[in-house]
């Protein structure tokens, strides 16, 4: 296949045709949800984080259904239509896992969107690609460690594959989107940077409503243990890029991948093998 040039109409319609003709149609009822033990239930009750994951996908929906009739053109419109039925389907899926196990999450309002509800878009997206990137170690670390039967991470694949969809989606959108706009190179690479700074301000928000909320009690000392021993920053980093590795080899190759945030932690973990090989001979130095 000839190399399909990124911004382009042959692009663009390469990267929405694809989107469109992966979307699998299930109902999140009808998943095969298992019957968890009194300890698996405690322990999937104790999650903290399960009203803000609720949140995060209704206004998600919200978000993509309110840009999407904004779109001018048809393919895209249609493709982003689809992400905002996905979405609405996480919701539903995490409904249904709320009502199924006696979780402790309900519905909250949504805040207004702003104005510019392509810019809530934007933000939202680079907001996808940080939450899946940190998502894919902490749900191997998760998965790996059997924190709950493994049917549990089955269905929870489900979703983080369709995260995975949008995280993909929403690079080649940027993509063509910046060269309609006739963004050059820098200009793109530092509005990146400033929209991932803001995913990231926001991240830092919520993990810290998540700890106030909890107070820092039950899942911290207990529960998080269970899969936090051993815990180690560079496990994490490796985690995350080799997963952002393994989950992109689904997509088609001509598609463009999210990019940043793979290359810095490749950047870092290799300084910490630089930091390594150096460490001893700076000791004998500084002896
Ligand atoms: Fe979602
Ligand atoms: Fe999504």
């Amino acid at each position: 296949m000839s190399v399909i040039e990124a911004g382009s109409e042959q692009h663009k319609r390469f990267f929405c045709q694809q989107f469109i003709d992966t979307h699998q149609v299930f109902d999140p009822d009808s998943l095969p949800w298992p019957e968890l033990s009194e300890t698996d239930l405690a322990k999937l009750r104790a999650v903290p984080f399960w009203q803000e994951v609720y949140h995060t996908e209704r206004r998600a929906g919200a978000i993509v259904d309110a840009f999407t009739p904004q779109i001018a053109d048809p393919i895209v419109r249609e493709a982003v239509a689809l992400q905002g039925l996905e979405e609405a389907r996480h919701a539903k899926l995490i409904q249904v896992m709320i009502d199924r196990y006696g979780l402790d999450a309900h519905p909250q309002p949504l805040e207004k969107f702003p104005e510019d509800l392509e810019t809530a878009f934007i933000d939202f997206g680079f907001g996808e690609c940080l939450d899946a990137f940190l998502g894919f170690g902490a749900f191997k670390t998760a998965r790996q460690s059997r924190f709950l039967p493994e049917a549990m991470f089955e269905i929870f694949d489900v979703l983080m594959f369709e995260e995975t969809r949008h995280i993909v989606f929403f690079i080649n959108y940027m993509a063509w989107r910046e060269r309609q706009k006739g963004l050059g190179s820098t200009r793109r690479q530092l509005k990146t940077l400033r929209f991932y700074s803001r995913a990231a301000k926001r991240l830092f928000g919520m993990a810290k409503r998540g700890q106030d909320a909890n107070d820092g009690k039950d899942f911290a000392v207990t529960q998080t243990n269970l899969f936090l021993e051993g815990f180690s920053f560079r496990g994490f980093v490796e985690d995350c890029y080799r997963e952002n590795a393994r989950r992109m080899e689904a997509f088609n190759p001509s598609l463009m991948q999210p990019r940043l945030l793979p290359g810095i932690a490749d950047l870092a973990l290799r300084g910490l093998k630089v930091w390594d090989t150096a460490r001893p001979f700076l000791r004998r130095q500084s002896r």
